[in-house]
């Protein structure tokens, strides 16, 4: 690979979407910051990436395909909604796009990074399944390699502040999803994922939004019904997964 950075666009300028915006720009190796895009002209998110230099849009997937330099986006990671991913996923895929998935669609094969990036690194679509999904499940397929995990459950806790408007719209997503990938990836024979969102005032523990902790989690392999393993993970920081510096 050449010296020249990837250019990558992020569609969705909320919480998730800026954070990523700013790991892209102080951290990666690889990527630069192509486009920031929304749809809300008075979006923080927005603001701030023009701020900082990078081409914006408020026009939503539309304004990214419209852009002068739309041909020199190689990456674009959507941080919006379960269900605008359907759509953007639809009009990126004809242009060879890698399109990286945060939100909970599942259209593409289930990627969690420490298992099966490598496995999946050529897929169009890299679903990154939900934050709570990537804090737990390395630590059940850890455990599904050693034993038949017969259960696994997570409970995930999220402060509500770090939770914004595309986080709620996708709970019912954010569940099925997860619980799907604890089996599909983490291995186990049937998995379940809860999500509360903590309203505590401060927010609890809070390092960087977003934030999550993931609590009474057990597997139980059913050779031994009662449960045999049990750990809090306390902490987990949805976004140190989701670092770019993957590619
Ligand atoms: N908050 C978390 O801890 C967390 C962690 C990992 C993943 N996620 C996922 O990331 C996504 C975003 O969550 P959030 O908490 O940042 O929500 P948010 O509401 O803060 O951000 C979503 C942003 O997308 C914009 N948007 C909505 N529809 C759009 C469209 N069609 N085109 C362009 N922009 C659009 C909104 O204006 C908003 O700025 C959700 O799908 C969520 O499930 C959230």
């Amino acid at each position: 690979m050449g010296s020249e950075k990837i250019q990558a666009a992020i569609i969705g300028s909320g919480n998730i979407g800026t954070d990523l915006m700013f790991k892209i720009m102080k951290n990666s190796q690889y990527l630069s910051m192509g486009a920031m895009i929304g749809i809300d002209p008075a979006s923080d998110g927005l603001a701030r990436a023009a701020r900082l230099g990078v081409p914006v849009s408020a026009e939503g997937i539309d304004g990214l395909l419209a852009l002068p330099h739309f041909q020199d986006i190689k990456i674009v990671f959507d941080a919006t909604s379960a269900k605008s991913h359907l759509v953007h996923n639809e009009k990126l895929q004809p242009f060879g796009i890698k399109v990286i998935d945060l939100t909970p669609a599942a259209i593409g094969p289930y990627v969690v990074p420490s298992i099966n990036l490598e496995q999946e690194s050529n897929a169009a679509n890299i679903n990154m399944v939900t934050c709570g999904g990537q804090a737990t499940i390395p630590i059940v397929n850890a455990v599904a390699q050693v034993t038949d995990v017969y259960y696994a459950e997570i409970v995930a806790s999220i402060a509500s502040k770090s939770a914004g408007p595309g986080t709620r719209a996708n709970i019912d997503e954010f569940t099925e999803t997860t619980s799907a990938a604890i089996v599909n990836v983490g291995k186990a024979r049937a998995g379940k994922a809860i999500i509360i969102l903590n309203p505590a005032s401060a927010p609890f523990m809070i390092y960087t939004p977003p934030m999550m902790q993931a609590h009474a989690w057990y597997v139980s392999p059913p050779t031994a019904p009662k449960q045999i393993f049990h750990g809090n993970i306390l902490n987990s920081r949805a976004t140190s997964v989701w670092t770019p510096s993957v590619f």
